[in-house]
């Protein structure tokens, strides 16, 4: 018995990398089993016992940004969870919706016209589709339940190389969602003790920024696959919008349990990412999240990655190690780190260990 009425000679990933087809490309074809390619093993799973409906992950109201009872809140959170939802940050929620509509706009284009955004290499500033599971030196390479565009955001953007479908739409969510990135970093730096980010910090903090579209097509076999395997980001901070299908889960306080990060009309959910995690020396945890997919409905994330230029430094924060606290982590150039992230796409806070002293 085959895996799937799916015939194609063709390799899978040629098909639905190569080809840009996607993951949706196996679903318009009424794909009853899903392939073996996307079967992810047990360890890479949500377990569903693991998901635990007592804990919820905080929801800050940003109405009174610089309220310092506000700002404590995102530390605590960013101290305590390493996430939290934010509410009323400013952004009209027009312009959320516009992004959601963009992006199904996008990904239901017929594999020709997508197939010029795979690439192999490509500036910064670029359009690229990512196939983020079939990248790296892992032998297995399965792939996840999803289909993603980068649109290259930071230090220069090249938006006439965006697909006309995102573009206004992106640019016009950078115009709000920058500047809140930019004021949470401060209210996070505040909370190490680091003063504003200046010229000099800014690349550190937020040199490289990717605006990402993520489309999760309706799965036959949706606990067999994962839209996205556990794992942390790598970046300094994630600002993630959401749909309201659901099905992103985030690591809970206990460690083993997994807390679902119910979406809430206009919201965006904050990840903390390893380089916060490494600069502010524990101090704040990146947190370990993963996306489960849904038999029946197409979901849309939009994730914001805000990153350290590749030619930074990273490593602790100085003024965390001034009272003769003890460096957790060494300080390396931030293109080394990202190497190693991007071919060994280590799962979980395995993540965290190739920099660890
Ligand atoms: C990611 C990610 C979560 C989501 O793109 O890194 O974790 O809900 N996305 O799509
Ligand atoms: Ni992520």
């Amino acid at each position: 018995m085959t895996s799937s009425n799916f015939e194609i000679n063709d390799d899978i990933l040629d098909f639905v990398i190569k080809k840009a087809n996607g993951i949706k490309g196996l679903v318009d074809r009424s794909l009853e089993i899903i392939p073996n390619q996307c079967i992810q093993p047990k360890e890479h799973r949500l377990d569903k016992s693991q998901i635990d409906n007592q804990e919820s992950i905080p929801t800050i109201d940003l109405s009174n940004f610089y309220d310092l009872n506000v700002e404590k809140s995102i530390q605590e959170a960013a101290a305590k969870w390493g996430c939290f939802q934010i509410i009323n940050h400013g952004i009209p929620i027009e312009v959320l919706e516009d992004l959601k509509d963009a992006a199904h706009k996008f990904f239901e284009l017929p594999a020709e016209e997508k197939v010029m955004y795979c690439k192999d290499n490509y500036s910064a500033g670029e359009s690229v589709l990512m196939f983020w599971s079939a990248i790296g030196e892992k032998n297995e390479k399965v792939l996840e339940w999803k289909d993603s565009i980068k649109h290259g955001c930071n230090p220069q953007n090249d938006s006439n190389l965006w697909p006309p479908q995102t573009r206004y739409q992106v640019l016009e969510y950078q115009k709000w969602v920058k500047p809140l990135a930019k004021k949470l970093l401060e209210v996070l730096l505040k909370g190490l003790n680091v003063n504003e980010i200046d010229e000099s910090l800014e690349p550190l903090l937020m040199g490289t920024m990717n605006i990402n579209m993520n489309y999760y097509p309706p799965c036959p076999n949706p606990s067999n696959t994962m839209g996205a395997r556990p794992h942390c980001d790598g970046s300094c901070i994630t600002l993630l919008f959401q749909d309201y299908t659901g099905g992103l889960y985030v690591r809970g306080t206990k460690g083993d349990n997994w807390i679902h990060v119910n979406p809430i009309k206009g919201a965006l959910a904050v990840n903390v990412g390893d380089l916060l995690q490494i600069m502010s020396n524990d101090r704040y945890k990146s947190i370990e999240h993963c996306v489960a997919v849904d038999s029946s409905r197409a979901r849309i994330s939009v994730p914001l990655f805000v990153n350290a230029s590749l030619d930074s430094v990273i490593g602790p924060f100085p003024q965390m190690l001034k009272d003769g606290e003890k460096p957790v982590y060494k300080h390396i150039l931030h293109s080394d780190y990202w190497d190693y992230f991007y071919r060994k796409r280590p799962s979980g806070k395995a993540s965290l260990d190739f920099i660890k002293i």
